[in-house]
Formats: C-alpha cells, sequence, structure tokens
C-alpha cells in the first residue's frame, strides 16, 4: 500500500552549523537511497526547519522515517501526516529540495519567505510544499540529475 508522510523537524547546532553542504548531504543519499526504495517527495529547509514529505510503499516509508528520526541533524521531529493514498502528489524525484535562503530574492515570491510549520495544517503544509516543487520544478530536475550522479 502507498503512503504519504509529513513532518517537520527543527535544525540541531550540528546541522545548522554548515546548513548548505547538510542539505546537500542529505539529499545525496536520500536521492540514490529512496530510489531503491520506490520513495519519491520533497524537503523544504529554511535555515531552522525541516519540512519534508515522503510517499512510497508504507513499509519502505516508515522504515526511512525511522531512520530519519535518529538523525542528529535535527531534532523535535514531529510526524504531521501519515496517510494511505491512491497517487503520489510528489512523484518527480526520488528526494530533492531546497534551502529558502539559497534562492535569489527574486526568483522567491513573497509567500515563500519562512513557512509558519508550526501553525500551518497538514493540508497547507502540503500545498506549500507542491507550490514550491512546482514553481521551481526545472531547477529540481537538473538538481536531482545531479544528485543521482554524485551518489
Ligand atoms: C531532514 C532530513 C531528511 C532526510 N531524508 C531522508 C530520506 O528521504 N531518505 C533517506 O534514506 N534518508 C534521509 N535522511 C538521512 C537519514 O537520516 C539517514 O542518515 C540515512 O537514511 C542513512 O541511514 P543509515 O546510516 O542508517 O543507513 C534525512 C535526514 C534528515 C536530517
Amino acid at each position: 500500500m502507498l503512503c504519504r508522510l509529513l513532518y517537520v523537524s527543527r535544525l540541531s547546532d550540528a546541522g545548522a552549523s554548515r546548513i548548505t553542504s547538510t542539505m546537500q548531504d542529505i539529499l545525496i543519499v536520500s536521492a540514490l537511497r529512496n530510489r531503491e526504495d520506490a520513495i519519491t517527495g520533497f524537503l523544504l529547509g529554511d535555515g531552522e526547519r525541516f519540512v519534508q514529505v515522503l510517499e512510497g510503499p508504507d513499509l519502505r516509508v516508515t522504515a526511512c522515517y525511522e531512520r530519519i528520526l535518529k538523525d542528529a541533524r535535527h531534532e523535535d521531529v514531529r510526524l504531521r501526516l501519515l496517510v494511505g493514498i491512491d497517487e503520489r502528489r510528489f512523484s518527480r524525484w526520488s528526494m530533492c529540495g531546497l534551502y529558502l535562503s539559497d534562492l535569489d530574492d527574486t526568483v522567491l515570491s513573497p509567500p515563500d519567505i519562512g513557512f509558519d510549520v508550526g501553525g500551518a495544517g497538514a493540508g497547507a503544509l502540503l500545498q506549500h510544499l507542491e507550490g514550491v516543487a512546482l514553481r521551481h520544478a526545472h531547477r529540481l530536475d537538473a538538481l536531482h540529475e545531479r544528485l543521482i550522479a554524485a551518489s
């Protein structure tokens, strides 16, 4: 059965001290590992928080989440959504993501700057992730190719 999992977390000091390479390291491992597990998804970071959506076979997604929970690069990991699905909404990349501060202000539309992960409902977070992913899809396609090639 397919499922969708969404969580939010806070960057730990270990992750924040070198956020750009942290994000890169996470994405390189995730893009390859998730591809082997038929997992797809998207990860957004804003320098303080992560929001990630994972979609795929439920046992593999939960096994992946168990590993993510133990990762010292973030903390205060909170599961916001775990549901069975018929269709993926994030099928384009095994994993890809953006660190919002990396983006040029002119590329970034105002609603993307910071996201209220504490207050927002899971539906709103999903929609936000989907919107950002779609807006930057071409850049993310290129990044995903590089991630797979690098691994
Ligand atoms: C924010 C964040 C997101 C991550 N996303 C994934 C992911 O989608 N897939 C994955 O395999 N590992 C992901 N990881 C890395 C895992 O925590 C773990 O380091 C990796 O799966 C290797 O696990 P292993 O050393 O037990 O084999 C993520 C880590 C963090 C901090």
